[in-house]
């Protein structure tokens, strides 16, 4: 299988050059293949002339979101419909990532893939909108929503959360994490390897895929202190202010994978194995 990997060198995209050892990855830099311009979709497409496309590439600050919606939706729509009706042309797969923000946070239980979306903010319309526009494009498309997701990446701009949380633990300053915040926070390790049993599967469509359980992130964080060896716990914090309105509760089920068999370890798991990098 010869792949396609776009956005590469971010946290997914390391983790899944690092994880997919099966067939030949072609990873192109974000210089040679930008999303928001077709004339180089198509070269690289063409170039590639890969049977899987995968997009790892997305405008995912939040708060910038908020404040340049075009941008937002010219990255993670208009630029996923592009790529998806290009991988049609061209014959290959598509995968594509979307998020837990699609979620308003009311229903206070793991979302579903059947549950309704009702997005908050500029950053979650303009990724549900790319989900339904690379669905409707080309009938090869898997859509893969995540949440929380943490790794080490090639090329990282800035560090991840665990990695923030520990260096301010380890300098003595107090770790204040908003309370009552509840998600999936995923480990990018397990999110690829799960990935390659649903692409084996042909099964197209939606899917959520995260680290198994609900956890709020001071919780997580408490553990990832622990595991670290850390003799201090976070304290509850105030809400904390955003430009963009962001659920409070966005965890995940994982539950049309599990149709497939396919199950992602506990969040726990996610974090031992992170730390073990
Ligand atoms: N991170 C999370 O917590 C989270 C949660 C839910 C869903 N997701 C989704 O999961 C996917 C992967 O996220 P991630 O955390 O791996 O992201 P990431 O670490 O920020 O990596 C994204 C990569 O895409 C590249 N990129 C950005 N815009 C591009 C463009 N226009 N053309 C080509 N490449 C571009 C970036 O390059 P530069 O570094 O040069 O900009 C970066 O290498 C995204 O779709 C994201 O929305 C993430």
């Amino acid at each position: 299988m010869k792949t396609l990997l776009i956005g590469g060198y971010g946290q997914l995209g390391t983790a899944i050059r690092r994880c997919w050892s099966d067939g030949e990855i072609i990873a192109p830099a974000r210089s040679d293949l930008d999303i928001e311009n077709h004339e180089s979709i198509d070269s690289a497409l063409r170039a590639a002339n890969a049977e899987l496309v995968v997009n790892c590439a997305s405008f995912h600050d939040v708060d910038r979101c908020e404040r340049e919606p075009e941008r937002a939706f010219a990255a993670n729509a208009y630029a996923v419909f592009d790529l998806a009706r290009m991988c049609s042309r061209y014959n290959a797969a598509f995968v594509t990532f979307s998020t837990d923000y699609v979620f308003d946070g009311a229903l206070r239980r793991p979302y579903r893939e059947e549950d309704a979306p009702n997005p908050l903010c500029a950053y979650a319309a303009s990724k549900l909108a790319g989900e339904a526009l690379a669905l409707s494009a080309n009938a090869r498309t898997y859509v893969v929503r995540t949440c929380g997701l943490y790794g080490r990446a090639e090329r990282a701009s800035k560090a991840s959360f665990i990695d923030r949380i520990l260096e301010s633990a380890r300098r003595g300053e107090e770790i204040v994490i908003e309370d009552g915040i509840v998600a999936s926070p995923t480990f990018v390790g397990h999110l690829a390897a799960a990935l390659q049993p649903l692409l084996a599967s042909g099964q197209y469509g939606l899917y959520h895929a995260v680290n198994r359980e609900p956890v709020s992130w001071l919780e997580f964080a408490a553990e990832a202190m622990r595991q670290s060896g850390i003799p201090a716990a976070p304290r509850p914090g105030p809400p904390r202010a955003h430009i963009a309105p962001r659920p409070s509760y966005s965890a995940l089920e994982s539950a049309r994978l599990s149709t497939l068999g396919v199950t992602l370890p506990e969040w726990r798991e996610g974090i031992r194995a992170y730390l073990a990098l």
